[in-house]
C-alpha cells in the first residue's frame, strides 16, 4: 500500500502531521512521522514562549531538533508561529512596554526567529487566532497596544528576513461560511490591497465528527480565488469518547471529504494534521470526554480514517 505522502506527491500536494520533537526518540513514532508525512509542523516548539523564554534569549534546542529531523527525511517545514496571544513568554505576557518598545519587540522576534530558518522553512504561520468568532479582531497584547497595523508589520518584517518563505495568516472555526471566515476574508482583502506580502490563508480545522461545515470548499475557494494559497494547517476530528464503529466510520468519511476539499482547490497546497496518534492528542485535556480525533489509535495502528483519508488524497 502506498503512504499518504506518496499518495499526496501525486497530486503536488504536501501531506504534513505536527509533531512533538520530544517523542522523536520512540522509533514507533518517527517512523510513522518519517514515512508517511511530507511535512512537518512543530506542534509547540517553534512558538514564541519555546524559543525567546527570557527577553533576547533563544532556545533553538526544540525547533532545530525537528527542522534536522525533516532534513533527513526529505520533509518540508511549516513554521508555526510567529505572533500569537497564547503561549507567550511570561516577560512578553506580563510586561508593560510602551507601544514602540512592543513593535519593536514583535518585529526583532519575528527577524530573528525566520532569518535564522532561511531557506529550511517553506511557509510560516506570522499571525495566528487574531480573531474573536464574531469576527471583529481579538484584543491580544498586540492589537490592544498597537492596532492592527501590527499584522501588517508582522508581514512585512518576515518578508524581509526571508523573501523566499510563503507568509500565513492560520485561524480556527474559519472552515465554513460565518462572521468569523468574513472578518478573516476582509482583512486579507485589506492587507492585499495595502499591499502587505501575504501569501496564504490557514484553516486549521480542529472539526467535530459529522460537523465538517457544508460550506467549506465553497469558503476556501472564495479565499483562493483572492489569489491566495489555502492549507488545512492543523486538521483533526475529534469525537466523545469512547470510540465506537459507528463513529469511526463517520470519521472517516470526514477525513476523506476535507482532502477532497482540498484536492477540488487547485490552490489548496496541501493538509497538515495536528499530531497523528490520539495517545498525543491535545483534545481529550482541553475538551474532556472527547477524543480520538486523529489517524491512528492509541497504540499507533491505522484507523479507519487514515485509509479513508488516504483514498481522499488520492482522489478515489
Ligand atoms: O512544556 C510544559 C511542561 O514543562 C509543563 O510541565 C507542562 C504542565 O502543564 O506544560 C507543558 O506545556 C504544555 C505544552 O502544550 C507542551 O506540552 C502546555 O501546558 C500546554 O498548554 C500546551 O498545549 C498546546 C496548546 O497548543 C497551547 O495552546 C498543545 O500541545 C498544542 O497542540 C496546541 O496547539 C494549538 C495550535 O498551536 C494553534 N491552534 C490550536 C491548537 C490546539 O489547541
Amino acid at each position: 500500500n502506498p503512504t499518504l505522502r506518496e499518495v499526496a506527491d501525486r497530486t503536488g500536494r504536501f501531506v504534513g502531521t505536527a509533531i512533538n520533537d520530544g517523542r522523536l526518540g520512540d522509533t514507533t513514532y518517527a517512523n510513522i512521522a518519517k514515512s508517511e508525512f511530507s511535512s512537518v509542523t512543530a506542534e509547540n516548539g517553534m512558538k514564541w514562549g519555546s524559543v525567546e523564554p527570557n527577553r533576547g534569549q533563544f532556545n533553538w534546542a526544540a525547533a532545530d531538533r525537528l527542522v534536522s529531523f525533516a532534513q533527513s527525511n526529505n520533509q518540508k517545514v511549516y513554521g508555526h508561529t510567529l505572533v500569537w496571544h497564547s503561549q507567550m513568554p511570561n516577560w512578553l505576557a506580563n510586561g508593560s512596554f510602551s507601544n514602540s518598545e512592543l513593535r519593536t519587540i514583535m518585529t526583532n522576534h519575528v527577524t530573528t526567529q525566520v532569518s535564522r530558518y532561511k531557506g529550511k522553512v517553506q511557509r510560516w504561520d506570522v499571525v495566528n487566532e487574531a480573531f474573536n468568532e464574531d469576527g471583529t479582531l481579538r484584543q491580544s497584547k498586540f492589537q490592544q497596544q498597537l492596532g492592527e497595523s501590527y499584522i501588517a508589520d508582522a508581514f512585512r518584517a518576515a518578508r524581509a528576513a526571508d523573501p523566499g518563505a510563503r507568509l500565513f495568516i492560520n485561524d480556527y472555526n474559519t472552515e465554513g461560511t460565518g462572521a468569523k471566515s468574513n472578518g478573516l476574508y476582509n482583512l486579507v482583502q485589506r492587507l492585499k490591497s495595502q499591499g502587505v506580502p501575504i501569501d496564504g490563508v490557514g484553516f486549521q480545522s480542529h472539526l467535530i465528527v459529522n460537523q465538517v461545515p457544508s460550506t467549506m470548499k465553497a469558503n476556501l475557494q472564495r479565499f483562493a480565488d483572492l489569489g491566495l494559497e489555502i492549507v488545512v494547517s492543523e486538521l483533526d476530528i475529534r469525537m466523545a469518547t469512547p470510540a465506537d464503529s459507528t463513529k469511526l466510520q463517520q470519521q472517516a468519511a470526514n477525513y476523506k471529504t476535507v482532502a477532497q476539499t482540498c484536492l477540488a482547490i487547485s490552490r489548496c497546497a496541501g493538509i497538515t494534521v495536528w499530531g497523528f496518534g490520539d495517545r498525543d492528542s491535545w483534545v481529550p485535556g482541553t475538551f474532556p470526554g472527547q477524543g480520538a480525533a486523529n489517524l491512528y489509535d492509541d497504540n499507533y495502528l491505522p484507523k479507519p480514517a487514515y485509509t479513508a483519508f488516504r483514498d481522499g488524497l488520492a482522489g478515489s
